[in-house]
């Protein structure tokens, strides 16, 4: 019988991809949404139907995970995160969801490592602990953070900053943790299985910078800041204090060089390498 999946956070860096790589499966897919405004064009895509959550809102998940299969559970970086997180698997045992994929984060597996991994850590264990079957994916930072948070200063003054020196980073792109996501869902051999994702290589964002200069034909710096810079702006966007702080570390440990490993996760699971910084700055390029 075709299978129907839930994808929560669906209209999120990882969420919106998974949905449209779902569409081109023979699979049901209910992209879990926030709001119906948001959601409007993943409902253009075949088989995708559109559900409202509100994670905060036990009543809410109801309806959402009605006849669900395999639920895709994605959270957002919030201060209530673990609650959401408890109240979305909560409710997975209760209509009696047969696969779980849960997308989490490099590094929720260091001990004691920093405070976003601890959080993950913490919501992995309530999927682990659910009695329902589940494979983990543990991504790497996203490229496309250099859209979401550096994209504006680039287009405005051809710079981005970040407090993060020289640091190396193996950063994702979100394609390829959707590509992985769907092969996972669709097979049972990856049940109970925690996997790794990065990209192919570690770059500085110097090196960055300067790939996406080439992208763009434009000259684009990247500028090391300190980390109270890095605080301020944070703060002035209304990022909730704590969440400033774990990101803070998350960036001290990027300078430090702690986030560089690179995993071969993506080409063994997909079978094809995961896209270079380079070919994604060329795709993406009208972004900046
Ligand atoms: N960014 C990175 O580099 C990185 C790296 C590794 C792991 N991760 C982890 O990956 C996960 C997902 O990241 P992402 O960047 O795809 O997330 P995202 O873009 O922030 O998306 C979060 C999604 O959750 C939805 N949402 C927020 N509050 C909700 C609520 N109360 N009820 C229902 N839906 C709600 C949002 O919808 P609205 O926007 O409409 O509210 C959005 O669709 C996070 O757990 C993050 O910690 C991120």
């Amino acid at each position: 019988m075709r299978q129907t999946i839930l994808v929560t956070g669906a209209t999120g860096n990882v969420g919106r991809e998974i949905v449209k790589q779902l569409s081109m499966q023979d699979v049901t897919v209910r992209a879990g949404v926030h709001s119906v405004i948001t959601g409007e064009n993943l409902k253009r895509l075949p088989g995708v139907e559109i559900v409202e959550i509100d994670f905060n809102d036990p009543d809410s998940l109801h309806a959402a995970f009605t006849h669900v299969d395999r639920l895709v559970l994605i959270t957002p970086l919030s201060e209530n995160q673990l609650q959401m997180a408890r109240n979305l698997v909560e409710e997975a045992k209760k209509q009696r969801v047969k696969y779980i994929v849960r997308l989490s984060a490099l590094g929720a597996g260091a001990e004691p490592g920093i405070q976003l991994g601890r959080w993950h850590r913490e919501m992995e264990k309530y999927v682990e602990e659910s009695g329902i079957p589940y494979t983990i994916l543990r991504p790497a930072g996203f490229m496309q953070n250099i859209v979401n948070y550096c994209a504006e200063s680039i287009k405005q003054e051809s710079k981005f900053y970040m407090p993060v020196g020289e640091g190396e980073v193996s950063y994702i792109d979100t394609r390829d943790i959707a590509a992985v996501a769907v092969e996972v869902l669709l097979s049972e051999e990856h049940q109970g299985k925690t996997y790794e994702l990065t990209g192919p290589e570690a770059l500085s964002h110097q090196e960055m910078a300067m790939q996406l200069g080439e992208a763009t034909g434009k000259k684009i710096d990247f500028v090391d800041v300190p980390e109270d810079a890095a605080r301020e702006s944070l703060l002035a966007h209304h990022t909730p204090a704590p969440i400033v702080e774990a990101i803070l570390e998350l960036y001290a440990a990027y300078k430090a060089g702690k986030s560089a490993e690179v995993t071969e996760a993506v080409q063994e699971l997909t079978g094809r390498p995961p896209h270079s910084f380079r070919q994604f700055a060329s795709d993406y390029h009208e972004c900046f």
